[in-house]
């Protein structure tokens, strides 16, 4: 067996610890918002996810789905699917016409739609499978490969997943620290991310789940000082800034970190998010709102005008008047009528 992506520029090596990531959202990271997250502090973007059944059937319009602009880099391109002949022939096509930093497989997505076929997390549960569909991929391109996961599902747990699969050449864990059966809430384990990352000690694993601020984001670091790295996703919604925050938090008031320890309920949580410390003011908010509707704009055109919208309503939130500016925010045609209305 012949692998190609050792020994070469892998990038998840040269990155200063912490390594903050976009984690990947289907649906929201777009090449926009990867443009703007990386601007206000990402170290690495990904992409939504995109299925290797479409690049082996008919890759034209997944092709465009995963397209980036180098601003984006290091960006990494994530595939899902359960056949390992469409990861061989997606890693090839992505490597060879995408050209990105990275593949990474999705074993993580609970989605019914992706579940219920066998692939994203439903492939935990089958280690000869997942074995078969890293190793199509290793085998088929010269770049880094990663892999996301989550904390379990059923009987099996990320730590017998890793131990099962870490013989493999794959460089990065992102690992969801909720289980399958959790989904999107519940309690995040830090502290098996940080076990994972015991097992593969050569290998990037990054946390991710429930990080919403930078004093959150500290803590985990503090208290799970082994992992390599963050993933960040609902977090940064209408927040890119807050990879920034985490470094400046980490880079001069590391005694802020223990600022988490206070009690708060998740959904006060999600109201104070920070957003008038470390200087960003609505006006800055404001500015950073009309720069990320020009860049969807650009890349979309007036399809983007449709998709800008979910991101407007998290950027405006908390400010006074919010409801009557979403109101407005959502009926806006162009980058001109939102400059207007936030006027
Ligand atoms: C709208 C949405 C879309 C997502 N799409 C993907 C995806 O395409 N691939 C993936 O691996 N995870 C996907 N996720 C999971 C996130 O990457 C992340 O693991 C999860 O949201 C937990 O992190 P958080 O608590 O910071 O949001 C998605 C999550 C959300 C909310």
């Amino acid at each position: 067996m012949t692998y190609h992506n050792l020994n070469m520029n892998n990038f998840w090596q040269k990155f200063e610890k912490p390594i903050l990531a976009l984690a990947p959202m289907a649906g929201i990271t777009d090449s926009a918002c990867r443009q703007i997250s990386k601007k206000y502090g990402a170290d690495v973007t990904y992409s939504e996810m995109a299925s290797v059944t479409a690049l082996f059937h008919k890759p034209a319009k997944t092709l465009k789905l995963v397209g980036f602009n180098k601003s984006e880099r290091p960006y990494v391109v994530q595939l899902f699917g359960n056949k390992p002949e469409h990861f061989e022939k997606a890693a090839k096509i992505i490597t060879k016409e995408i050209k990105p930093d990275g593949i990474d497989i999705n074993f993580g997505c609970p989605a019914k739609k992706v579940f219920s076929h066998g692939s994203g997390c439903a492939l935990m549960n089958n280690i000869k499978l997942s074995r078969e569909i890293i190793k199509a991929v290793c085998e088929n391109t010269n770049l880094p490969v990663s892999i996301k996961i989550r904390a379990g599902l059923k009987n099996i747990s990320a730590l017998k997943f890793i131990e099962k699969t870490k013989d493999l050449p794959y460089s990065a864990v992102m690992v969801h620290g909720r289980t399958y059966e959790s989904s999107f809430s519940g309690t995040v384990d830090f502290s098996l991310c940080e076990q994972v990352k015991k097992i593969i000690p050569d290998k990037i694993v990054l946390a991710n789940g429930g990080i919403y601020d930078p004093e959150d984001a500290v803590k985990i670091l503090k208290t799970y000082p082994l992992l390599d790295g963050l993933g960040i996703a609902r977090g940064a919604w209408g927040r890119p800034w807050i990879f920034k925050q985490i470094k400046q938090l980490l880079a001069c008031h590391p005694e802020l970190a223990c600022l988490s320890d206070r009690q708060v309920s998740g959904s006060q949580k999600i109201q104070d998010r920070s957003r008038n410390k470390f200087g960003m003011t609505k006006s800055k908010i404001k500015k950073i709102m009309i720069e990320h509707a020009k860049l969807i704009y650009k890349d979309k055109k007036e399809l983007g005008m449709f998709e800008i919208r979910k991101h407007l309503c998290w950027y405006i939130k908390g400010f006074p008047g919010a409801a009557e500016l979403r109101k407005k925010l959502v009926l806006a045609k162009s980058v001109g009528e939102i400059r207007k209305i936030l006027k």
